[in-house]
C-alpha cells in the first residue's frame, strides 16, 4: 500500500458510512484509496449494506470491524458510537441512497448511520447513488438542495449506465474522485492559516442577481459565483463563521458555511441585512445595478411595427455602501470588489473612497481566463494607503491571499 503523506487526507480520521444500494461493493474500493491516502478510517454500516457486502470485507480493509447497529453491546463497549462520531474528522456517506439522503435532510437517528450523522460534529459528505429517476425525483431534489445549504459536501453522482440497465444520473462517483474531493475540502488553506478568523463572523455575497422582466425574461450578467464561494472556503477553514449569501449560481455549498440562496439584487440586500451584524463583510456578488420599475405578469409581447424596445430601468439598492455605512452592524471591515474593463486601479480607489470601504479588491474583466466565469483570476487590493497585487492563480488560491490580508488589515485596526 503506497501512503500518499502529501495528501490532505493524511492522518484524517474517516468514518464511511455505507448505504444499502448495489454501489456499496465500490465503497470496499474507496476504503482502500482512503487509506493509500495516508487516512485512518472506520467503516459503519445500515442493515441494507449488509444485504450486499459483509462487515468482515470492510474489517479486512480498514483494520477496525465494521460497525453495523446502534444495538451491539460488545462494540459498544469497545468504543460507544457517541466516542465514535466524536471520533472522526470527517464523515463520508457512500452510497447514499434517495432514502438514507431523505432521513439525513430531516434529522432522523432511526439506525446507527444516521444517529452518527446526526451526532457528529466533523463535516459530513455524501456521494448519492441510486436510479436516474429517483435522483431526479422533486423529493431527492429538494432533500439534496436542503443538505447543501447546511454545508454538506455532495460528491457526484455520475452519469452513464446504472446496474438495472438503464442510463443517466445516478452513478457513485468513483473512489478516486471521491477522495479526490474529499482532499480538495480538506486542503488546508495554503496562504491562510488556520485560526486566522477564529471566533469572527464573515457575511460573503456571491455570484449575479436576476432581475425579472416578464415570467420568461429576466437582466443577469455573468458572474459564476466561483471567487465568492472560493472567498468563503477560505474563510471558513480559516476559522470564521460563514454566511454566503448567494445569487442563482450552479455550486455546492462549501463545507461548513451557511448559504443563502437569493435570485434578485432586492432578495440579497434583505438577506444580508437579516445575517448582520457581523465583523466582516465581503462584497463578491456582481449585483444588477438597474432592475425593471415594473415586473410584468405576462409575458411581454413583440409589438407589430415595433423594431425596437426600450425598458424602464430603475437603480437598485446599493448593498455594499448601505452596509459600509451602517454604525449598528459591528463590522469591523468593509470588503468591496470591483469588476473593470480599464482604468482598473482609478476606477477601484474612486469606489473604495465613495463607498466608505476598508479595502477593494480590483480584478480585470473581459480578458479570457480570468474574471467572470473562469476558474482562475488576478486581482490588486487598495486600501488606504496601500495595495497589493495578487497574480494570476486559481481562484481558491486568490481567495485565501486576501484571507490573510483581512486578517492583516483587522489587526491594523482598520474601522
Ligand atoms: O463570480 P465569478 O464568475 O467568479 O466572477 C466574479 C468576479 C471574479 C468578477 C469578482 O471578483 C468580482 O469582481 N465581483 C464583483 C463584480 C461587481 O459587481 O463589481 P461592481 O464594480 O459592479 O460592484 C462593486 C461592488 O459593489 C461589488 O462589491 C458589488 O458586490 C457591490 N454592489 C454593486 C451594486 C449593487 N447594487 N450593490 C452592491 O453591493
Amino acid at each position: 500500500m503506497s501512503v500518499t503523506a502529501n495528501s490532505p487526507l493524511a492522518g484524517q480520521r474517516i468514518l464511511l458510512c455505507v448505504g444499502g444500494g448495489i454501489a456499496a461493493y465500490k465503497a470496499l474500493e474507496l476504503v482502500r484509496r482512503l487509506r493509500d491516502a495516508g487516512a485512518d478510517v472506520q467503516v459503519a454500516m445500515t442493515a441494507g449494506a449488509q444485504q450486499f457486502v459483509t462487515p468482515l470485507s470492510f474489517q479486512a480493509l480498514s483494520g477496525y470491524p465494521a460497525r453495523t447497529t446502534l444495538w451491539d453491546s460488545a462494540a459498544e463497549q469497545a468504543m460507544g458510537h457517541l466516542e465514535l462520531a466524536r471520533w472522526a474528522d470527517r464523515v463520508i456517506v457512500a452510497p447514499a441512497t434517495a432514502d438514507l439522503l431523505a432521513r439525513l435532510a430531516h434529522g432522523l437517528a432511526d439506525d446507527l448511520v444516521t444517529t452518527l450523522c446526526l451526532a457528529t460534529e466533523a463535516p459530513l459528505a455524501v456521494a448519492p447513488a441510486m436510479n436516474h429517476r429517483m435522483w431526479k425525483h422533486p423529493a431527492t431534489v429538494a432533500n439534496v438542495e436542503l443538505l447543501r445549504s447546511r454545508g454538506v459536501q455532495v460528491i457526484g453522482p455520475d452519469d452513464g449506465p446504472l446496474a438495472e440497465g438503464e442510463s443517466g444520473p445516478g452513478r457513485l462517483a468513483e473512489p478516486e474522485a471521491i477522495v479526490a474531493a474529499l482532499a480538495g475540502a480538506t486542503a488546508p488553506a495554503a496562504g491562510a492559516g488556520p485560526g486566522l478568523l477564529q471566533g469572527l463572523k464573515v457575511v460573503v455575497t456571491a455570484g449575479p442577481t436576476y432581475e425579472d422582466l416578464d415570467p420568461v425574461r429576466y437582466l443577469g450578467n455573468r458572474s459564476s459565483g466561483k471567487m465568492g464561494f472560493a472567498v468563503a472556503t477560505s474563510a471558513a477553514r480559516a476559522g470564521a463563521e460563514v454566511v454566503l449569501v448567494a445569487g442563482p449560481v450552479q455550486l455546492d455549498t462549501p463545507p461548513g458555511v451557511q448559504r443563502v440562496n437569493v435570485r434578485s439584487a432586492a432578495q440579497m440586500r434583505d438577506a444580508v441585512n437579516a445575517a448582520l451584524p457581523a465583523d466582516v463583510y465581503i462584497g463578491a456578488a456582481a449585483v444588477a445595478d438597474y432592475t425593471p420599475r415594473a415586473f410584468s405578469p405576462n409575458k411581454i409581447k413583440k409589438t407589430g411595427t415595433g423594431e425596437t424596445l426600450a425598458l424602464d430601468l430603475v437603480r437598485t439598492p446599493d448593498i455594499l455602501a448601505e452596509v459600509a455605512s451602517r454604525e449598528d452592524a459591528g463590522l469591523k471591515l468593509v470588503v468591496g470588489f470591483a469588476a473593470e474593463t480599464n482604468n482598473v486601479a482609478d476606477y477601484a480607489r474612486q469606489k473604495l473612497e465613495a463607498k466608505r470601504l476598508d479595502l477593494i479588491v480590483a480584478n480585470r474583466v473581459g480578458v479570457p481566463g480570468t474574471g467572470f466565469e473562469s476558474d482562475d483570476n488576478a486581482m490588486t487590493a487598495y486600501w488606504p494607503g496601500g495595495e497589493r497585487d495578487f497574480p494570476p492563480a486559481p481562484k481558491l488560491r486568490l481567495a485565501d491571499g486576501l484571507v490573510e490580508l483581512v486578517a492583516e488589515r483587522l489587526r491594523a485596526d482598520a474601522r
